[in-house]
């Protein structure tokens, strides 16, 4: 989604505006623009398309000279790509700039209420009417204008604000929207929607909260609340490295994260084993309290809700407990059914998912113990939830999740053998067994992933499919959705996944000589049904690719073509069988000749509705 950097200090602004906004391309835009105050007056400039317009058009920023200014990519919702409709937006003397990323819902009733007034509109988008208002309440007083327009606006945002009245005054306010307040050294500060946007200039940040409200200057930064009362802050330490957000060699991010796999699951696993046995401390919930659960909804969306899906079916078999697993913006306007006993798990990579953080404030709501499983330290959902396990995958850029699915992967295995362990259904000799297997996990992943050429040849081959079809049974269904996804999201060929069991009341019709199907046979139990599935594509004329290990030769007898992953315990063979999947959809968009990293329409975190 949208993304916003400002900075004030004493160097020129553009520069840092544009860098920052170049760090932030990943989130999702399709027009960027900045405005800078010279010390007399606001100038901007925007531009439609990729910032490399932007940059040309202002020469790196040298034709808006100035040490104060917010930049901004925007990802439509309102009002078509362009330039017109791109960010920052002005009152009608342009004496206040605004950035904005989320939705204000009622942006129809208040254009009206100020069009009425004689206000005159410049764009389509629902910004405008922040900017609009902020002229309307204009008393001179910055902070006071700016607390009552967030009392009229309705929905969520996250704003970088400029008054030329306010020289070298940055503003930001922002509610369910991300936006982080970077605190520089040497008389600069600076704002933005993420961390590698200032991450060059600064370690040290401030997490705002809903309904706050920011002022930076070059030497200070506060905070208040909407009744104006400052806040106190803590201030935060960044630990990872700018190189852990740069591609470091690869040619796309999606790439290097499917290679970061290995390490991201060793960081996410190693500390929450001692003694050959789960122990994660941060998890904050007793024996006792673990006992009493007798329910558990798991809740994300696109992967992160893929993860819940596999979720299931480990929980389930491991520490019998009943599983709901629901897409957060379904969730969201559920009436849950839900008692003392129910735990809801949410997952989110970025933490700011609209739809995953209203689900967790919905549970919230019913008085339900909630629990985050998330990637990105400090994020809303992560501050939210009562209890947090963070996944430590490190910055995932790509929109294509890969490293984060994995990660969420192993926080389900760790938390389900932990509740299995207490609720006295795994034994110390089985958890033993399977901690000693999951740990085998990097190394085996690193083993798949040298297998990459055939799986490009095998891609290579595939490039002008019009729909693949990806089925798999129990848990191997739930690798077949994130199979599914993967390849959509970033080669545009239409795919979908089933529960092979469910081929024959419906989507059979849909197989035609020459249908690319993926199969996946990694539950040793399942394989003989998983055949016949094959054996009814085959006959109808599909082409099958199977996934499977090296124990089944009646697969192999079956199949056209065969990738085998290693063996390990049945309830980790989601974590291998993704990987053949996410390098066969990386290699399908590559020979398309498409941008991995940045998927038409798709934003890395989707922070709207
Ligand atoms: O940040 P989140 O994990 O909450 O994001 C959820 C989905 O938007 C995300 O997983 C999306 O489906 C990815 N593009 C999938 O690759």
């Amino acid at each position: 989604m949208c993304g916003i950097v400002g900075y004030v200090g004493s160097h020129q602004a553009a520069p840092i505006l544009l860098d920052g906004l170049a760090k932030l391309e990943y989130r999702g835009y399709d027009s960027a623009g900045i405005a800078v105050f010279d010390g007399k007056k606001i100038t901007s400039h925007k531009a439609l398309g990729k910032l490399k317009v932007l940059n040309e058009e202002t020469h790196g920023g040298a034709t808006l000279p100035g040490t104060c200014g917010i930049g901004h990519t925007r990802w439509a919702t309102h009002g078509v790509p362009s330039v017109r409709n791109a960010h920052p937006h002005f009152n009608s003397d342009e004496t206040i700039a605004v950035v904005h990323n989320g939705i204000i819902e009622n942006y129809i009733k208040l254009r009206k209420m100020l069009e009425g007034k004689g206000y005159q509109f410049q764009s389509d988008t629902d910004t405008e009417v922040v900017a609009h208002l902020l002229d309307y309440y204009y008393d001179g007083n910055a902070l006071h204008t700016i607390a009552k327009v967030i009392e009229r606006v309705e929905g969520s945002y996250a704003l970088g604000i400029m008054f030329s009245d306010h020289p070298h005054h940055v503003f930001a306010a922002r509610k369910d929207s991300p936006l982080i307040i970077g605190a520089g050294e040497n008389g600069e500060n600076f704002i933005a929607s993420d961390v590698p946007a200032i991450l060059k200039y600064t370690r040290n940040v401030y997490y705002m909260d809903s309904l706050e409200i920011a002022s930076l200057s070059p030497d200070h930064v506060r905070f208040y609340n909407i009744d104006l009362e400052e806040v106190p802050k803590e201030l935060k330490t960044i630990e990872w490295d700018l190189s852990a957000a740069e591609k470091g060699g690869y040619d796309y991010f999606m790439l290097k994260e499917i290679y970061e796999q290995p390490k991201a699951i060793r960081d996410c696993m190693s500390p929450r084993i001692r003694d050959g046995k789960v122990a994660i401390e941060e998890l904050g919930m007793t024996d006792e309290e673990i006992r009493r659960i007798d329910r558990i909804y798991m809740i994300g969306c696109g992967t992160a809700y893929h993860t819940g899906v596999m979720a299931k079916y480990i929980f389930e078999d491991l520490a019998r407990i009943p599983v709901e697993v629901d897409l957060a913006s379904e969730f969201r306007y559920r009436n849950p059914i839900c008692n003392a006993g129910t735990l809801v798990v949410v997952i989110s990579q970025s933490g700011e998912t609209a739809d995953t953080l209203a689900a967790l404030r919905l549970a919230k709501d019913h008085g339900l113990k909630t629990l985050g499983i998330v990637n990105a330290v400090g994020s809303s959902i992560a501050r939210e939830a009562d209890h947090v396990i963070y996944t430590y995958a490190g910055p995932e850029i790509a929109v294509a999740s890969t490293k984060a699915y994995s990660t969420q992967l192993i926080a389900h295995y760790l938390l389900a053998l932990k509740f299995g362990y207490v609720r006295g259904m795994v034994s110390d000799e089985q958890m033993g067994d399977m901690v000693r297997q999951m740990e085998e996990l990097p190394a085996q992943i690193d083993l798949l992933l040298q297998s990459k050429e055939k799986i490009q040849k095998f891609a290579n081959r595939y490039l002008a499919a019009k729909d693949v079809f990806f089925l798999g049974r129990g848990q191997d269904y739930a690798t077949a959705l994130e199979g599914s996804l993967k390849l959509k999201e970033i080669s545009y060929i239409f795919s979908d996944a089933y529960a092979a069991g469910e081929l024959k009341h419906g989507p059979i019709s849909l197989i035609e000589e020459g249908t690319l199907v993926v199969a996946l046979l990694t539950q040793d139990e399942l394989v003989p049904k998983m055949v016949s599935n094959m054996q009814e594509v085959i006959s109808r004329g599909a082409f099958v690719m199977a996934v499977t290990n090296v124990d089944h030769p009646e697969v192999e007898k079956t199949a056209q073509y065969c990738l085998y992953i290693p063996k390990t315990c049945r309830y980790f063979t989601g974590s291998l069988g993704i990987i053949p999947l996410q390098l066969f959809a990386y290699y399908i968009a590559i020979g398309r000749g498409l941008d991995v990293d940045k998927p038409r329409n798709l934003a890395k975190s989707v922070t709207v509705e």
